[in-house]
C-alpha cells in the first residue's frame, strides 16, 4: 500500500490496496497508525458489497448497532445509510446525519473510534461535487489553546449528551426526524469524558469538546461552563485547522474521531442524489472490549 500524506491541515490518500479482500494483521496495524496520524483516509475506486464494508470495518474493533433500528441495511444493522433517496415514496436511510459539527459517539461510554463510509452515489451540480464532509483537527485545536486554559480544563471532564445534537437537528425548518421515544434516550444516556484526551495512537493530546454533543464542564457554573465551552467551540472552528473531502463515487473514507470533528456539507437538493453506507468503529480495540467500564479509559491513557 502507498500512503500519501495531504498537504491540508490533514488526511491522507491510500492507494494500491484493495479493500475487498482480507487484509493482513500488518496492513491493519500501518491503517491504525496512519488513521491516528492523518485524521482522515481517502481509499479511492474501492468496490465493495455490504457485507465487505463490514468486514473491512470490523477489524478496527466492535461495530456500533443504533439502539433506534433506522435507516440500517438489509441483513446489516451494524451498517447505516445515509441518503436523501426514496424507494416507493419511503425514505431509505438517513437525509440529515452529522449535519452539524460533531464527534460521532462522544455521548457514549464507549466512544467511537473511527468512522468508516463507503460513497456509491454522489451529487454533482455543473460538475462539481456535493455533499461533502469537512474535518476540524483536535490535535492542533488542543496545541494552539491557550496556555491558561489548558491548564484550567487538564482535570476537568465534560457531559456529552446525545439529545443535544438530535434535538438541535429535529428543530431545523423542514426536519422530519422523530422525537425520541424514552426507550432510544434510555439507551443512550450522558457521558463523562475528559476535556482533554490522550490520543491512544500519537499519544498526543486532544480537545474532546465538540459543539454536538458538549454539555457541561465540571466544576463550573452552567454560566461559566456556557462561556468556556463557547470559547472551545469557537477556537476550534477556525480555518486553520479545516479539511474539507470532496467525495468521488466508489471510495471509502474513514476518519479518526478521537482527533476530529466532521460535518457533512447539506449544499444538494432533494433531487440531487447522495447514498453512502456508515460503519461507526466503537474504541474497543484501544480501549479493550464492548461492555468495558468507563474507568479503564482513565487508567490506559486516554485521561488527561
Ligand atoms: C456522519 O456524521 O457520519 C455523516 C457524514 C457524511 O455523511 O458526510
Amino acid at each position: 500500500m502507498i500512503i500519501e500524506p495531504n498537504s491540508n491541515a490533514m488526511g491522507a490518500r491510500i492507494l494500491e490496496l484493495d479493500l475487498s479482500i482480507s487484509l493482513k494483521d500488518s496492513e491493519i496495524d500501518r491503517l491504525m497508525h496512519a488513521l491516528g496520524t492523518h485524521g482522515v483516509l481517502e481509499f479511492p475506486e474501492q468496490h465493495l458489497s455490504t457485507s465487505q464494508l463490514k468486514s473491512f470495518s470490523e477489524r478496527f474493533g466492535e461495530l456500533y448497532i443504533s439502539p433506534g433500528g433506522r435507516a440500517q441495511a438489509d441483513g446489516h444493522p451494524e451498517v447505516m445509510i445515509l441518503s436523501n433517496m426514496t424507494k416507493d415514496g419511503q425514505a431509505v436511510g438517513l437525509k440529515d446525519a452529522g449535519q452539524s459539527w460533531h464527534t460521532d459517539m462522544s455521548y457514549a461510554k464507549m466512544i467511537a473510534f473511527a468512522n468508516v463510509l463507503y460513497g456509491t452515489t454522489i451529487p454533482h451540480r455543473d460538475g462539481q461535487p456535493l455533499g461533502a464532509t469537512q474535518f476540524r483537527n483536535m490535535h492542533a485545536a488542543y496545541e494552539d489553546l491557550p496556555p491558561d486554559l489548558k491548564k484550567t480544563l487538564a482535570k476537568r471532564t465534560i457531559t456529552h449528551d446525545f439529545n443535544k445534537f438530535w434535538d438541535m437537528m429535529r428543530a431545523r425548518p423542514g426536519s422530519t426526524r422523530p422525537a425520541l421515544s424514552e426507550r432510544e434516550r434510555q439507551a443512550r444516556p450522558p457521558a463523562v469524558h475528559p476535556a482533554f484526551l490522550t490520543h491512544p495512537i500519537t499519544g498526543k493530546k486532544v480537545l474532546y469538546a465538540n459543539p454536538g454533543y458538549a454539555m457541561q464542564i465540571s466544576d463550573m457554573s452552567e454560566q461559566e461552563s456556557k462561556t468556556t465551552l463557547d470559547f472551545l467551540f469557537a477556537h476550534q472552528l477556525q480555518d486553520k485547522f479545516l479539511y474539507t473531502y470532496a467525495w468521488k463515487k466508489n471510495s471509502l473514507l474513514m476518519w479518526d474521531n478521537i482527533g476530529t470533528t466532521h460535518n457533512a456539507v447539506a449544499d444538494y437538493d432533494s433531487h440531487e442524489h447522495r447514498y453512502i453506507e456508515r460503519c461507526q468503529v466503537m474504541a474497543t480495540r484501544l480501549y479493550g472490549e464492548k461492555g468495558t467500564a468507563h474507568p479503564i479509559m482513565f487508567t490506559s491513557g486516554i485521561s488527561a
